[in-house]
């Protein structure tokens, strides 16, 4: 593909349907609203804060992310959502307590304002939850038509331009898809026939998409992964992604483990243990919602480091992953890491991290991004899994037949890259060689790159040297 696209305007307001209004759901809102009064910056979110550079490097253009694409502006965001409990996000927020209560009062009655739905539940799915507000439904089909009557029925009342939807629910039980996430058929008809195997976040993704609405899952279970949701993602023309919010522990091993291959260092042992004390934590020290979860930390060393082409340095890894239920530390994770690789002469060495993160306030600007990139790829025309979007997840989705990309840094080239392709922009390979090979590329030699900065802000070199 050549050329830029047609990408239909951001004007207009973007409606943000989420299932699950807990921590992280409560902390990004209330980060927004925060941002909105002048009152904490948006740090962590490439949308807000990052600049792409586009064409050669003494052209210095190095425009914001948000400039160079058409991206809709975080006030324009309207936000609603379902859960068990009847808690308002400012009630979320203050159960949560990312944010201290009084960081929290100057934006109290907009975060009162925002209710969740009834919703679609079942303990089967998140056992160790007992829900206070759910919708009935004779079957799984009456449950869906309810959220697309929800959705609705939020666009109209807030006389929103376009809707995407976003799963932050608790984690669901590990599920292998089966016949009936085959085809489109099989799980419309398993929605008719209440078949088990269909599991809430299922719902809300076929709802989502039956409404014309985008759908990303930052939750491990499989929910929209399946054959027979992207057969109607492809048929509705919609863009989907997902799995898992890349944060924490999995965010820095998506950081290290390149580092290690790039070297080629041995690793040996990969050990990583966690504590954590929020609802999530609750949910995951049920074994089966932990199997969901272990299985999206797992993945990610084993496609970095590709033991199959490098079988002497990386087929005989140790990798064991743990999570902790540990109530005193609420959202305030904790996470160690031991590394033990092997160098030159296989002599052993160690590399230990502690991490003293912040789940939701690392999940925030993560989930912030998402959700502005999403209603970028339904306006851009894009459909399907978007691979492009990987450097999010821990789990990224993918065409069957491909490896997932999880190293971090190939990640980001491959969204900057998407992105500069979309507005028809030269794509970057970052060799440099034909600043040195064609000369035709070179600017004059005696003309020294400017700093890029906006005109009269700062001063440039040669200024500075004639002051002397
Ligand atoms: N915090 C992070 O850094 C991080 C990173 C990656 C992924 N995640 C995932 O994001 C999700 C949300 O995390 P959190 O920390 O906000 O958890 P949380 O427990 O605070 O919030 C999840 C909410 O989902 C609700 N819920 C459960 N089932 C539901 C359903 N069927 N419909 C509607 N609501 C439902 C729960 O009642 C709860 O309020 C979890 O699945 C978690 O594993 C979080």
């Amino acid at each position: 593909m050549t050329g830029k696209r047609t990408i239909k305007s951001a004007k207009g307001k973007l409606g943000v349907l989420i299932p699950g209004m807990g921590a992280v759901t409560s902390t990004l809102i209330a980060g927004i609203e925060m941002n909105k009064k002048n009152l904490g910056s948006p740090i962590g979110s490439i949308t807000q804060l990052q600049h792409i550079r586009l064409g050669k490097r003494y052209e210095n253009r190095n425009p914001l992310i948000k400039d160079f694409v058409p991206l809709t502006e975080m006030k324009n965001l309207v936000f609603g959502g379902w859960d068990i409990y009847k808690d308002s996000i400012y009630s979320a927020a203050l159960k949560a307590g990312v944010f201290h209560p009084q960081q929290l009062e100057p934006v109290a009655k907009e975060l009162k304002a925002i209710k969740p739905m009834p919703a679609v539940f079942d303990k089967k799915f998140v056992k160790n939850l007992n829900p206070q507000i759910i919708k009935k439904g004779k079957t799984k089909m009456h449950l869906a038509l309810a959220l697309i009557k929800d959705i609705a029925d939020f666009k109209k009342k807030n006389k929103l331009d376009r809707v995407v939807v976003v799963w932050c629910g608790s984690t669901e039980t590990f599920i292998q898809p089966s016949t009936v996430h085959k085809t489109l058929a099989n799980f419309e008809q398993g929605l008719r026939k209440n078949s088990p195997h269909i599991s809430p976040s299922m719902i809300y993704a076929y709802a989502a998409l039956k409404s014309g609405a985008p759908f990303a899952n930052g939750a491990p279970n499989l929910s929209i992964d399946t054959p027979a949701l992207m057969e109607l993602a492809t048929q509705e023309g919609l863009p989907v992604m997902g799995k898992d919010f890349k944060t924490g522990q999995t965010l820095m091993k998506t950081i290290l483990a390149p580092g290690l291959k790039a070297r080629m260092l041995a690793l040996k042992g990969w050990y990583s243990t966690n504590i954590l004390g929020n609802r999530d934590g609750e949910v995951l020290d049920d074994p089966s919602s932990f199997k969901t979860k272990e299985k999206s930390k797992m993945s990610v060393l084993d496609s970095i480091l590709d033991p199959e082409t490098y079988p002497d340095l990386y087929s005989d890894y140790f990798h064991k992953v743990r999570i902790d239920y540990y109530p005193p530390r609420g959202d305030a994770k904790e996470g160690w890491d031991n590394i033990d690789i092997d160098g030159w002469m296989s002599m052993p060495m160690q590399i230990k991290i502690n991490f003293l993160c912040r789940d939701s306030i690392l999940a925030a600007p993560v989930f912030l991004d998402i959700i502005i990139f999403l209603d970028f790829a339904q306006r851009a025309g894009l459909s399907g899994i978007q691979e492009w979007m990987s450097f999010f997840f821990k789990s990224p989705m993918c065409r069957p037949d491909l490896k997932p990309e999880n190293d971090l840094f190939i990640q980001h080239i491959k969204l900057k890259n998407t992105l500069r392709l979309l507005m028809g922009e030269e794509v970057l390979d970052h060799s440099g060689l034909d600043y040195y090979e064609n000369e035709n590329a070179v600017p004059s030699m005696a003309e020294p790159a400017k700093p890029y900065r906006k005109k009269g802000k700062i001063k440039t070199k040669k200024k500075v040297l004639l002051k002397k």
